[in-house]
């Protein structure tokens, strides 16, 4: 298959570009190298990407329609994974249209390109954000309701609805991915475990915002599992949960750390606007409907992760 992969120098990216790659499949990346968070380290995600073979590569901003265009012009695709977005809750606090930029108009952009140049399969990043804060779990698709609680998410929710809107209008095949909360080697620098983790090495204090918090932390391994289990599924329109399928506590992931790092020092912050309490993902259509399985426990995530944090600093 050749396949277009928006965000492809990003950490979901790079991960997913290098696996296709490995596996055979024809890859075209764009991304236009975002200052989000460092823009060195998304050249240093592309040239891993490099390391697994070749794909074609375009600099360019998906937010300007006929540069979007110009992608979808440029080869015939069988399918495009839409990874390219502004991420982060707490950015989204204080810079929510950016998110209707980015999140929303850029996802429309590359929509309505895949429409026109008649791609038969789209696949768009969605996130466990959009479940919002729900009594009760694990959070299952159909309990997504727009009840959000950041920018982020309600960009997300937005984007996810224009999805089901061009597909009908276009009739690709659509599947929504939700993932939850993805870590593991070149994890985004803004997230808790990489940062945990730099910080640890460094031998500073980790800061935890809140209490009695629990996350679904997928490994990067796991997430990759399954877009490619999507990629190769045949259905009309579909939302998908890819997440373990288990919340972890605050003091589970600290321990996982602490096997590590025995002397770490924590500083407790307030809660912050705009984060979840807790999430959890069911996972049972996509094992039942994809196949999906996913394998990493956290302890042995935490673990990979730590060891990749010191391989960085030899
Ligand atoms: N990492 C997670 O835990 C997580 C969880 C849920 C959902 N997601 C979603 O998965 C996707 C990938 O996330 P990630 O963690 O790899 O983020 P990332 O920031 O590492 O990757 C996104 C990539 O998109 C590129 N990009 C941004 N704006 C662009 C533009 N206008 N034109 C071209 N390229 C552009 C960036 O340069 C970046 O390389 C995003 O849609 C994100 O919302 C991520």
């Amino acid at each position: 298959m050749h396949i277009l992969v928006t965000g492809g120098a990003g950490f979901i990216g790079m991960h997913v570009c290098s696996r296709l790659i490995k596996e055979n499949h024809e890859i075209t990346i764009v991304d236009n190298f975002d200052p989000y968070y460092d823009p060195a380290r998304k050249k240093q995600q592309l040239d891993q990407v490099k390391q697994a073979g070749h794909f074609q590569f375009f600099n360019l901003d998906l937010k300007d329609e006929n540069e979007c265009r110009k992608v979808f012009e440029a080869n015939q695709y069988d399918a495009v994974i839409h990874l390219a977005a502004l991420p982060g809750v707490a950015y989204s606090v204080k810079n929510p249209l950016a998110y209707v930029q980015y999140d929303i108009e850029m996802t429309i952009n590359v929509l309505k390109s895949a429409g026109e140049a008649g791609i038969s399969h789209v696949i768009f990043s969605s996130s466990s954000s959009v479940y919002g804060n729900k009594d009760k779990k694990p959070l299952s698709e159909e309990m997504a309701d727009g009840k959000v609680v950041s920018p982020y998410a309600a960009s997300k929710y937005g984007a996810e609805s224009f999805c089901h809107s061009y597909q009908h209008m276009y009739g690709f095949q659509l599947s929504i991915l939700r993932f939850f909360t993805v870590y593991g080697p070149f994890a985004r620098p803004d997230m808790a475990i990489p940062k945990f983790a730099e910080k640890l090495e460094d031998g500073l204090p980790i800061e935890i915002f809140g209490r009695g918090t629990s996350r679904d932390y997928t490994f990067i391994d796991d997430i990759v599992d399954g877009v490619e289990a999507v990629l190769h599924s045949k259905h009309e329109n579909e939302t998908f949960n890819i997440g373990y399928g288990e919340p972890v506590t605050m003091e589970r992931l600290l321990n996982s750390f602490q096997t590590f790092y025995p002397d770490m020092e924590l500083i407790q912050r307030p809660w912050r606007t705009g984060d979840v309490i807790t999430t959890w993902s069911d996972i049972s259509k996509a094992q039942s409907e994809l196949g999906y399985s996913p394998k990493v426990s956290i302890e042995e995530g935490i673990e990979r992760m730590v060891h990749w944090v010191k391989s960085c600093r030899v």
